[in-house]
């Protein structure tokens, strides 16, 4: 009996995560608080956090505050992050949240947008969310953002895909690095437009590296 329940409830998972993944509308952008938008996303997590003896670290950039996103998409974005953090460390750990504004330079420089003319003179919000928990193998790594793939047995493999098409609508990136037994950093990127200038698009697939960065 408890099996079946279990199946039921998996199955009820799945097809709301459909219902939603199918159901991704375009973003409504509005002036939104990142910072608010992520407080909201850990709230919701805070008792589990507590209960695993996960430390959070905030280190937020001041000159970030409003950017155009769909505060409730994005929420969505940091609470399937956050609950992937907190399912890979059952022992604790620390989640480290951290944002800062970055120009177009920079970030072509390390490599994670092409040297395409429209994102020229662009500033980009660069979040990064940090755990120190199991990581990943580079076999899982490179499979993580494809629908359906989870390692989990009660997962439905669909939070980061979701996560990245979320991200891709708001013409922003998502990139992971992850190492066995040290943990998982995810890097998503905003870019902000000048006013009276359009946000930059163009298909770009995630990055996918195998080692953590030295801090
Ligand atoms: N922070 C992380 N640490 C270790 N592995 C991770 C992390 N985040 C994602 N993964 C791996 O990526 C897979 C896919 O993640 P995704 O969020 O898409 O689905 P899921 O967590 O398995 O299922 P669901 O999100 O529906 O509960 C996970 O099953 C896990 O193997
Ligand atoms: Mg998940």
């Amino acid at each position: 009996m408890f099996e079946i329940r279990q199946s039921i409830e998996r199955v009820e998972k799945t097809i709301s995560n459909l219902l939603l993944y199918s159901r991704v509308r375009p973003p409504e952008f509005q002036p939104v608080s990142l910072p608010e938008v992520i407080e909201d996303a850990l709230l919701s997590l805070g008792e589990e956090f507590q209960q695993s003896g996960i430390q959070v670290k905030k280190i937020f950039d001041p000159a970030l505050l409003l950017l155009p996103l769909d505060s409730e998409q994005i929420r969505r974005v940091f609470l399937n992050l956050f609950l992937n953090a907190l399912q890979a460390m059952p022992k604790g750990g620390r989640l480290t949240i951290e944002t800062r504004c970055c120009e177009s330079g920079a970030i072509l420089q390390r490599g994670l947008i092409p040297p395409d003319k429209s994102f020229q003179g662009k500033s980009w919000a660069e979040i990064s969310v940090t755990d120190t928990g199991e990581g990943m193998a580079p076999e899982v790594l490179k499979e993580i953002f494809r629908p359906f793939f989870t390692t989990k047995a009660k997962g439905t493999g669909l939070g980061l895909s979701l996560s990245r098409q979320i991200i891709e609508q708001h013409h922003g990136r998502i990139f992971a690095e992850s190492q066995v037994g040290v943990g998982t950093k995810f890097i998503l990127l905003f870019p902000f437009p000048s006013p009276g200038e359009g946000i930059a698009g163009g298909e770009f697939e995630p990055h996918l590296h195998n080692s953590m960065p030295s801090p």
